[in-house]
């Protein structure tokens, strides 16, 4: 074979390889990808700046996505666990990251509408279905300026008889001045917030109390309030898996902790939460618990200032999920297990926390946490002038619930016989 002939002979093999035959297309190949990991956040009213669901609206953006993708920034995912721990992981296998990489460096072709996938079908209003019981707030008016302090209202629920719920929403009526907003459960024979009437909106803090997580009521397993739901940008409604559920007592209230922030104009938000009813009464009921510290100081710029809780388990759990909370000096958190053998289990860990993600992390395999374990929350805070997210480095911070204060909570979704009782549940130290 003459030299050209050899050279001819390859050219050939390449093109008749399926890669040089069918090049990345946004179609046949991006699309799909598009809307199973991105299409959630990046559609039309949700937090996504930008759609991302044709390919008018893809195409400028292809060098951008390559490059969110590339740095793992996109989806937005913070846990260092292997693959498989979480079953509501959204990170993208290496190949559909080589796809959208492809897909840029080819300038963005879009190949053949045919190829496409039918479009996806996102449910309009509640994402729990149709609910069986919606509760509304009374309206609130939010002013055009100024910082809102946490503002709660209490809302009867009137049932007369125990509720189980498998879901429940909370949808803002105006998400452009919600921060986030949080639901309680307070059950009859609660004394929190008794003293304020229901049905009028109401703010704690301007009688010197404080009433944010961790406060007086809800340190660790909050018996008597139990956060049920919240609404918080990019997080989906809790649904619990069949064979368990949410209690809502009967006679118990609903009250809403809500966290406005103003945004120029005045606004007017009218907040619901709906509660989809469990089939049967469940085997299983979740509740939420946490390892909180609220005695920390931050002194000024310090750029890795450890603060660490625990909760130690009076009865047998099966965990859920589990999530840190902290606010823009959360730098670090990792959450462990330290079982009655002494053996420390791992469970999340969030080397570079970001406030702006507040993620929840469902485990895989619901591992039983036995009695006598001591649940671990690890954080460090960063008040150093590099984090471009700290307000003032010359701070010292203590904790509170406006984002420049600091919080520092490790949260667990958990799982206990439904008769359990809830003071029982973690042992006060
Ligand atoms: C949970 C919601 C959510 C999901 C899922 C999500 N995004 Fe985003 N995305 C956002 C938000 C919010 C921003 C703007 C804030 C930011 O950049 O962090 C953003 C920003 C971006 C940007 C601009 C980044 C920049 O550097 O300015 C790109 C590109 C992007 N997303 C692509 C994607 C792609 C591709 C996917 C799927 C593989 C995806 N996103 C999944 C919420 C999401």
């Amino acid at each position: 074979m003459t030299r050209t002939a050899i050279v001819a002979a390859f050219v050939l093999a390449v093109a008749a390889s399926p890669q040089a035959q069918q090049p990345v297309t946004f179609y046949r190949d991006v699309l799909p990808i598009l809307q199973s990991r991105c299409q959630t956040c990046h559609r039309p009213g949700e937090i996504g700046p930008m759609p991302l669901g044709s390919y008018e609206e893809a195409r400028p953006y292809a060098r951008a996505i390559k490059q969110a993708t590339a740095t793992r920034k996109m989806p937005p995912w913070n846990a260092d666990a292997p693959a498989g721990r979480f079953h509501n992981d959204p990170s993208l296998a290496p190949r559909e990251i080589e796809i959208l990489a492809a897909w840029a460096d080819a300038g963005a072709p879009a190949g053949v509408v045919t190829d496409a996938p039918p479009p996806r079908a996102f449910a309009q209003g509640w994402t729990i279905g149709k609910p069986d019981v919606v509760f509304e707030a009374a309206p609130y008016q939010v002013p055009a300026s100024g910082a809102i302090e946490y503002t709660y209202l209490i809302v009867p629920t009137g049932f007369t008889e125990d509720r189980w719920m498998s879901a429940a929403e909370v949808r803002p009526g105006n998400r452009g001045v919600m921060h986030h907003a949080n639901v309680y459960v307070r059950e009859r024979d609660s004394n929190w917030l008794r003293e304020y009437p229901a049905g009028k909106w109401f703010i704690p803090q301007e009688r010197g109390q404080r009433f944010g997580l961790g406060g007086a009521s809800s340190a660790g397993a909050s018996a008597r309030e139990q956060m049920i739901a919240g609404y918080i940008p990019g997080r989906p409604a809790k649904q619990v898996p069949s064979g368990y559920g949410m209690l809502v007592p009967a006679g118990a209230d609903l009250i809403f902790q809500m966290h406005y922030t103003t945004n120029g104009t005045p606004a007017a938000d009218r907040t619901k939460i709906g509660f989809v009813f469990a089939k049967d009464r469940p085997g299983k009921r979740v509740i939420r618990i946490q390892a909180s510290n609220a005695d920390f100081v931050i002194p000024p710029g310090a750029s890795s200032h450890p603060v660490s809780a625990t909760a130690l388990l009076g009865v047998e759990c099966e965990l859920i999920d589990a999530y840190p909370h902290m606010h823009f000096r959360g730098r670090s958190m990792s959450l462990a297990a330290r079982l009655p053998g002494g053996r420390d289990e791992p469970l999340v860990n969030v080397p570079r926390y970001d406030f702006n993600w507040q993620l929840v992390y469902e485990f895989a395999d619901r591992m039983k946490l036995p009695k006598g374990t001591l649940l671990t929350a690890d954080a460090t805070f960063d008040n150093s002038p590099s984090n471009r997210l700290n307000p003032n480095p010359k701070a010292s911070v203590r904790w509170g619930d406006q984002s420049w204060e600091e919080m520092m909570v490790g949260f667990f979704d958990v799982a206990v016989p439904p008769d359990t009782d809830l003071r029982t549940v973690v042992i006060r130290q």
